[in-house]
């Protein structure tokens, strides 16, 4: 609003006008006049607006004062109609009052014209204010509504006895009961089953005027018997002015499917860890009769093929000696062959049983045996160096283990011998206790060709090793370092019990 008072006049009589106009001059410098005696020029004053007051006379020919009074409130309902009026009785002007005029001057009292004019100017700056708080509120109250109705989630708002002040339709929904069935009901009429847990959390957010959040609860509802369900429910205090527990409001989740997910899951998790044992049990066990197979093989080759070599080595020796008999040189030529070839089976089923069975390894035990296979293969490949790195305590880790640990280092070797054109490899075997238990530690690695992409499932050798890990339960892992070669890392565990006799 500017200084100047811009006033609208509606009066008949010049004269009157006048004696208006001199009157404010004197008591209002700064307020501008303008003067309409007519309706039309009422309505486009009105149209064009700016008032900040509007002075009306009671009788204007051509005009009803109410229906004035009308027509002003309905096109500017903000700015104050004060009556000017020669002729007006207390009664009528309370009526007027009622209808929606400001106030009233008696033109016979234009000196309180001033006075008037403000106090309906502050009135209606406070009515103003009013107004426009009260629409804020509503407008607030009306987006919490909003809110509440839209929200996916259930929410409640609960008195300190624990009645149901508001809850949402989402909450509605989820208890199974038409939203305005709650008014006014307590928690423990509402959901008999879950209310002693309820009321307890809710009893100690009163006490404590501190939050609980993200309980889960199950039970079965009255709308769904029969029907386990499961909730995610926070409540919190809702504080007065003084900090005192005024109410509590509750969100709610119903999270029923998503724990059948996680029940389901966690089944054929379950499922998928029996299998798995079950699988280690079979490729244990395979290993086991392979060896049992070896070993036999090994056996027979050793008593039964080496006895009848022994036997065929002697005729053919007594053959070669009986020489003097006078046999021909034909005859004791083929003796010799015989005798030869003898020996070379027998040295062939010689390296056949050790290759097969390790004999050491029952014996001796892994380390004895890992070093006779070391210097074995040392020997036939001189320029490689080879070391072994053996630590104490190697003794009495099973059967199993040992058997596992062997096979791992002599398939190592012979891939190396194979593929890896190397010049060094260095072989590792130590024990340790860590958070995961007593384990066996073996590195393999040698120096030489990388391993190309592909390669891990291009024979059986290195799928057999990570069978026989992980058959003990164990990890294995196959890489190729920055600087080339190749390197493998074997985790074995060390049973507490070894599980030869299983
Ligand atoms: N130490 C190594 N250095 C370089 N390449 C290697 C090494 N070990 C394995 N490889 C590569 O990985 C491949 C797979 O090895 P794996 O032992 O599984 O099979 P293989 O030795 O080819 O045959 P087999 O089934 O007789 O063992 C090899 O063919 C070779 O290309
Ligand atoms: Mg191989």
């Amino acid at each position: 609003m500017s200084d100047t008072l811009r006033l609208l006049v509606i009066e008949d009589e010049a004269a009157d006008f006048l004696l208006m106009q001199r009157e404010l001059r004197r008591q209002e410098p700064e307020a501008s006049l303008t003067w309409v005696s007519r309706q039309d020029h009422l309505c486009a004053a009105l149209d064009a607006g700016g008032w900040d007051v509007i002075l009306s006379d009671y009788s204007v020919p051509g005009m009803d004062f109410l229906q004035t009074l009308k027509l002003i409130t309905s096109r500017r309902p903000m700015v104050p109609v004060i009556l000017v009026s020669g002729t007006i009785g207390e009664e009528e002007a309370v009526e007027l009052l009622k209808q929606g005029a400001w106030d009233f001057v008696l033109k016979s009292r234009l000196s309180r014209l001033s006075t008037v004019i403000r106090r309906s100017l502050r009135e209606a700056r406070e009515h103003q204010a009013r107004i426009a708080a009260e629409e804020a509120l509503s407008q607030r109250e009306a987006l919490l509504n909003a809110f509440f109705s839209a929200s996916p989630v259930g929410m409640v708002v609960l008195d300190t006895d624990f009645r149901h002040l508001r809850i949402n339709d989402a909450l509605a929904r989820i208890i199974g009961a038409p939203t305005e069935s709650h008014l006014g009901r307590t928690v423990g009429e509402v959901v008999p089953v879950l209310a002693p847990e309820l009321l307890a959390m809710l009893e100690s957010i009163v006490l404590t005027g501190q939050p609980i959040l993200n309980v889960e609860m199950s039970g079965e509802l009255p709308s769904a018997s029969g029907m386990l369900r499961h909730w995610l429910i926070s409540h919190f205090p809702i504080l007065d002015g003084a900090g005192g527990v005024a109410a509590i409001g509750g969100v709610v989740t119903e999270i029923s499917e998503r724990k059948r997910v996680e029940e389901t899951l966690k089944k054929s998790e379950q499922r998928a860890q029996a299998l798995l044992a079950e699988n280690r049990r079979l490729t244990q066990r395979t290993f086991k009769l392979l060896e049992q197979e070896r070993r036999h093989l090994a056996r027979e080759l050793h008593d039964e093929l080496g006895q009848w070599l022994a036997a065929i080595q002697a005729e053919a020796e007594s053959l070669r000696l009986g020489r003097s008999t006078g046999q021909d040189a034909q005859a004791l030529a083929s003796a010799q062959a015989i005798s030869e070839s003898a020996a070379e089976v027998n040295r062939v089923i010689r390296r056949l049983v050790g290759e097969l069975r390790p004999a050491l390894l029952d014996s001796l035990g892994l380390a004895d045996s890992l070093r006779d296979m070391v210097s074995q293969w040392q020997k036939h490949r001189p320029g490689v160096r080879c070391e072994l790195f053996l630590e104490d305590g190697l003794e009495g880790m099973g059967e199993s283990l040992n058997i596992t640990a062997y096979r791992i280092v002599q398939e190592g070797l012979t891939n190396v011998a194979k593929h890896a054109q190397a010049s060094r490899v260095r072989i590792s075997l130590r024990r340790v206790t860590d958070e995961q238990g007593a384990a066996l530690i073996l590195f393999l690695e040698n120096d030489g060709k990388p391993l190309s992409p592909g390669d891990a499932h291009r024979g059986m050798g290195l799928l057999g090793m990570r069978e026989r890990a992980a058959a003990v339960g164990g990890e294995f892992d196959l890489s190729s370092p920055p600087g080339g070669g190749v390197r493998i890392e074997a985790r074995l565990p060390i049973a507490n019990r070894p599980q030869e006799d299983e």
